[in-house]
Formats: C-alpha cells, structure tokens, sequence
C-alpha cells in the first residue's frame, strides 16, 4: 500500500521546504518535487497546509487507578482523541501500586493497550517500591523495551517512593542507561499543609494551590537533582509549573545535573483561578502541581523558546466533572487529580504558542515531537520527516477557525477545562505508519493496529 502526501509546507525541528511525501508500507521511501504516484495510490492534497512529523505525548495516563477510582479514558477511547489532536505516538505512566508485582503491573498495563489502541505505545515503568524482587523485575522489564523509569517524590503512602528507594532507583537507572522521569513535590510538606487547611475549615477545591505551593515544587526538584547528582543518572522532571522550580533544574544542570523538564500545556494557558471558581467548578482544574499565578506562563513560554525547557506533554487524567471529582466535595484532598488535555494539546500549543508568536513552528514540533523521541529513544523512527522514519504525519490546517467543546471532543469525560476557546488552526489528517487515521478531523484508523514501540537505554 502507498500514500502521497502532495504539496504541503513540511515543518520539522530544524528545516521548512515545500515538497511532496511518498510512503511505502508504514515508512516514509522519498521526500521530493512532483512525485508521480503509482496506480492505487492513495494521494492527499497538502497544498496550502503544514506537514509535522506525528506528535508524541510523553506523559498521559490512560489506565490508572488513582485517589479510590479510575481515570475514563480506555485505550480504544484515548488512541482516538490522541490521533484526532495530531498525536501519533502515546508514553503512558505504567503506575503499579506500592503493594503490586513490578512485572505483573507492566503485563496489565500492556494489556490495556495491546490489541486496542489505535496508536503506536510505549510505557515510563513506574517505580513505587524498590526492594531486590523489583530491581529483579526492572531489569526484566528493560530487556523487554522499556528504558524510562517513573518516580513519584509526592503522594505519601500511595505512589511515592522514600529517599533510599529513591537512591537506589536512580543507581539501577545509571547502570542500566535508563533515564528516570519524576513527579517532584515533597510529600510530608503536602500532607501537612493538607492536614492543617481541613483543620480550619479550609476544604474547596480553591485550597489544593494553598496546599502545595511553589516552594514545595521547587523542593521536589532540588532534591531531586541531589540524588541525580550524586548517582549520575539521568533524569526529566515531569509537569513543571512554575519559575521557582525551573530555577532550580537549571541551576542543576549549569552543576553537570543531567536533567530534561517537561511542562504541560495545561500550565502555559492556564492559571490558579480557575481552580478557585466558585460552586465546586473549580475541581476541574485540581491537578498536582496545582495551576500557578499566571505570571509563571510566561516563564514557561520562555523556557521553551530559549530551550530550558524540552518538551511539552498533556499528564492527561481525566475524572468526570458530575460522578468523580465530587468524590472531595467536602474535602479538596479527595479530589481526583488530574485536566484532561490529551486531544487539544496541539491545536492549543499553537493557537496560543505560535499564532501568538511566543514560540516558532520549529520550537513546536520539536517540544511537541522531535525533542520527545530524542528524550525517550524512539529517534529518528519517530519524530522526523526523512526516508526512513515511520509515516507517522500531520496534515495541519492553518487557516481553520473553531471553538473546543464536550460536545464535539473524542476524550471520554464529561467536561473540558477549555470550553470555548477559540482555535486558529487545526489537525486536519493524520496518518499512522502510512495508514490514515485522521480524515478532516474524523477518525478513521483502526483500533488495535497500533503497537508497543520497543526502546533501547541510551543514557550511559
Ligand atoms: O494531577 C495529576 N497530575 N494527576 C495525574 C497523576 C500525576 O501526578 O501525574
Ligand atoms: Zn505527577
Ligand atoms: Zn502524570
């Protein structure tokens, strides 16, 4: 089977030109002017519209039990709203209880994805108990293709690792070449603050922000880069929110820290006073690190335009706004965490990324894409537009003019946190490994033809 993708403005990290794309099977064969296409080709005209390489979400949660529930989304119903937003390529947090087998966790997490989603998959393996069976298990799990650990600094009791299993992760991750991904708040910091806002009455959802400030953030990642400096190991801090903690990732690296920053699309556009909207709306945006003061957006757009920051991901959660937030009506601690953002990252990143002028095309598909396959070994496979590299494209529309809703959107969850903002440009078609999964903004792909990306350690 071939596919033509004719006349479009390819944009990659690096490089802007008009030409036509010729896929053979699922990899990109020729990259030229006027190809002639065989007979039986199928041709998609790009004339007038952008061609990205497919984007990559390097942190979305799709299966996750989590604060006494479950996040909605499935594979079928979260493939689909990835590709219909232009992501081509899923990095789930594989996230076993304290109490659960490492190995066991990883086959039920595979075993959502496998034979469902419609999307290519990869897992960071979630570490929240570390002991010699586990180290066992992780060096298993690696020779499978996995090569990112998980670690949670916060969520006392739950997720959240101590400082010796902490030290001794981040050792296996240096000697295995793995990089280590981390949720950095500090956890007794939250738990106390916690305990003392419910102990004056304190519990709407406008107090989760109170409960974890900045400074608890910015703690997280100091302590996180004394660990990393002290083993080597290589690690990316997950869902930055504000200046007070990049400030610390950077002066970690400017030390020889080896350390990648993720933010999310979630903290660039929005801000804390959402999360204090009265009538409980508000628990539509409680989610850890919680939306800061709306001055850290700028600071974030920044870091992305000058490279402080490298990727940009959607930590997609999401919890129905009628049967589970309420779940902490009474108490904002009970409050299941998480925006979903999975299907709008990218139409939002360049709304109000590029339209804006706050970053270029070339930094958006490199935080969106490239920089990500780069991170997490799945370059040039993915994230390029060259012979090659697997058809994953986005055929994107520049000129499309819309307003997100519930009620058009693929996600399963019953509200967005973007109700009504405008989009200026939109994915139009997606293909994955040559095959069309997007036609005009309706899915069209097959569930079940996506696969487990298998990735190699490359950080020695
Ligand atoms: O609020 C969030 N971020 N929910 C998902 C779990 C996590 O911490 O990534
Ligand atoms: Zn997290
Ligand atoms: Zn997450």
């Amino acid at each position: 089977m071939s596919l033509l993708i004719k006349n479009g403005e390819i944009i990659t990290a690096d490089t802007r030109y008009i030409a036509d794309i010729y896929c053979e099977g699922e990899t990109i064969t020729r990259i030229d002017h006027n190809i002639s296409p065989p007979a039986g080709t199928e041709v998609i005209d790009a004339t007038g519209k952008f061609v990205f390489p497919g984007f990559i979400d390097p942190h979305v949660h799709i299966y996750l039990p989590f604060m006494g529930t479950f996040s909605k989304d499935t594979y079928e119903t979260g493939s689909k709203a990835a590709l219909v937003g232009g992501t081509t390529t899923l990095i789930e947090m594989c996230c076993p209880a304290k109490s659960d087998d490492a190995l066991a966790a990883f086959e039920l997490w595979m075993s959502q994805a496998a034979g469902k989603s419609a999307c290519d998959f990869t897992f960071h393996m979630g570490v929240t108990r570390f002991d010699d069976q586990t180290e066992a298990q992780l060096r298993e799990i690696v020779k499978r293709g996995i090569s990112s650990f998980k670690i949670f600094l916060a969520y006392k009791g739950a997720f959240g690792v101590d400082d010796t299993e902490l030290y001794r992760t981040l050792k296996l991750a240096r000697e295995l070449g793995v990089i280590v991904t981390a949720h950095c708040e500090n956890e007794t910091l939250v738990s106390e603050r916690c305990k003392e806002l419910l102990a004056v009455g304190k519990t709407d959802p406008g107090q989760h922000h109170e409960s974890r400030p900045p400074a608890v953030e910015a703690e997280g990642v100091h302590h996180l880069m004394t660990f990393a400096e002290l083993t080597g190991a290589a690690t990316y801090i997950v869902h930055l929110s504000c200046k007070e903690a990049l400030d610390q990732a950077i002066a970690a690296r400017q030390r020889g820290v080896r350390v990648g920053v993720e933010t999310l699309i979630q903290y660039l556009t929005l801000d804390k006073t959402y999360a204090e909207r009265p009538d409980f709306e508000g628990a539509k945006y409680v989610m850890s690190p919680p939306l800061r003061e709306a001055r850290n957006q700028r600071v974030l757009w920044d870091g992305l335009r000058d490279g402080l920051i490298q990727t940009v991901a959607t930590d997609h959660a999401p919890f129905d706004f009628q049967k589970q937030k309420p779940m902490g009506k009474d108490d904002f601690t009970k409050i299941p965490n998480g925006i979903p953002s999975l299907e709008e990252r990218i139409n939002l990143l360049y709304t109000y990324g590029v339209k804006t002028g706050k970053i270029d095309l070339h930094t958006f598909v490199n935080v969106a894409s490239t920089q990500v396959a780069k991170l997490f070994d799945l370059f040039p496979r993915k994230g390029a537009i060259q012979p090659g590299a697997d058809a994953d494209l986005v055929v994107f529309d520049p000129d499309y003019r819309g307003n997100i809703s519930a009620k058009t959107q693929s996600m399963n969850v019953d509200y967005s946190a973007f109700e009504g903002w405008k989009l200026e440009g939109r994915t139009r078609d997606v293909t994955v490994r040559g095959q069309l999964a997007v036609r005009d903004g309706k899915f069209v792909g097959t569930l079940g033809r996506g696969q487990f990306l298998q990735r190699k350690p490359s950080h020695f």
